[in-house]
């Protein structure tokens, strides 16, 4: 069975490596194209020059891209999936908004693909290892290729129900996680101006509820890591929580005041850090203020 991987990022370049350890054909397709070469050379898999291509010689293409815009891109723009997608499985694992996935299901429907909403949870190892958690939603019924391709990098398959439950329930699982590890970037600057050492605050929250959230968190916002999901993307899935709560007129002050610290840290060079990092940008501003 073959799978084309359309998205070349993180999530993506790890997905192909994952693919073709486990014995699948894969091809793969980039929008900056180099990327796609370096990576076909050095996994031994096949490139293709368009979204289109890609999607073409596989049975199931699966869209690891950035956003929205990247989404409609892939799908829509000349030499796009949209254009050869008739009999084909596309696998969405993009967190994007629910108005966009909806709408990019029924050009892949009305084209004669199948469209399934696969977003996950779980980052660049639990791809390699196969222990991703997907939300499904569809809606037809999962074709054998699809079951084959969601077994061979997930260890849990939620099935959601139509589309587009899968993508709400990923920005939910996202606005939860995102908006509380926001909050460090107000508390640890807040400790620090007060010349209290983090490790008494770790001390005093241990066998508390905060222990787990301060324990996993604290060393990933203050320290310098390759990122494992960036501050870039962190902003853009509250953006979309917030887009895809507005049109059921729910407002979200809450979560779009924490998109605001997201997008701010990225505006300021800290885009491509590891999310948690929003706190090292507060911290590293401090002391940049500090400075006569
Ligand atoms: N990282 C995680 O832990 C994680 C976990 C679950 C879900 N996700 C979701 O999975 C998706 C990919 O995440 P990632 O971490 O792999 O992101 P990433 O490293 O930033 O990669 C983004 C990918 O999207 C492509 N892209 C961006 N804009 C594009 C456009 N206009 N047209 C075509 N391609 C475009 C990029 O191509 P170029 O190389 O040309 O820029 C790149 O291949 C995102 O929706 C993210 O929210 C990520």
């Amino acid at each position: 069975m073959s799978v084309c991987v359309v998205g070349l990022g993180l999530m993506g370049s790890a997905l192909a490596r994952r693919l073709k350890n486990v014995g699948f054909d894969v091809v793969v397709f980039n929008r900056s194209l180099d990327k796609a070469k370096m990576l076909a050379k050095e996994v031994g898999v096949s490139f293709a020059e368009s979204p289109g291509k890609c999607c073409k010689e596989a049975d199931v293409t699966a869209l690891f891209v950035a956003d929205d815009e990247a989404l409609i891109d892939v799908v829509l723009m000349p030499g796009g999936i949209a254009e050869e997608v008739r009999n084909r499985d596309v696998v969405n694992m993009s967190t994007v908004s629910t108005a966009i996935s909806l709408r990019i299901s029924r050009v892949v429907e009305n084209g004669g693909g199948r469209y399934v909403e696969a977003p996950v949870w779980g980052s660049i190892s639990e791809v390699l290892e196969g222990k991703l958690i997907a939300m499904v939603a569809s809606s037809k019924e999962l074709s054998e290729n699809v079951k084959r391709f969601l077994s061979a990098v997930a260890q849990r398959t939620i099935i959601v129900g139509e589309i587009p439950k899968a993508m709400a329930l990923k920005l939910a699982l996202n606005q939860l996680n995102m908006v509380v590890v926001a909050i460090l970037s107000e508390t640890l600057p807040f400790l620090k101006l007060y010349g209290i050492d983090f490790k008494i605050f770790e001390e005093l929250v241990k066998g508390s509820w905060m222990e787990p959230i301060v324990s996993r968190y604290l060393k990933r916002a203050i320290e310098e890591h390759p990122p494992r999901f960036k501050v870039e993307l962190a902003a853009k899935d509250l953006q979309c929580f917030i887009e895809s709560a507005r049109i059921h007129k729910l407002n979200t002050p809450i979560t779009a005041a924490t998109m605001q610290r997201y997008l701010e840290a990225t505006i300021n060079g800290y885009g491509e850090k590891d999310y948690p990092n929003i706190a090292k940008y507060i911290l590293d501003t401090l002391e940049k203020l500090k400075k006569p």
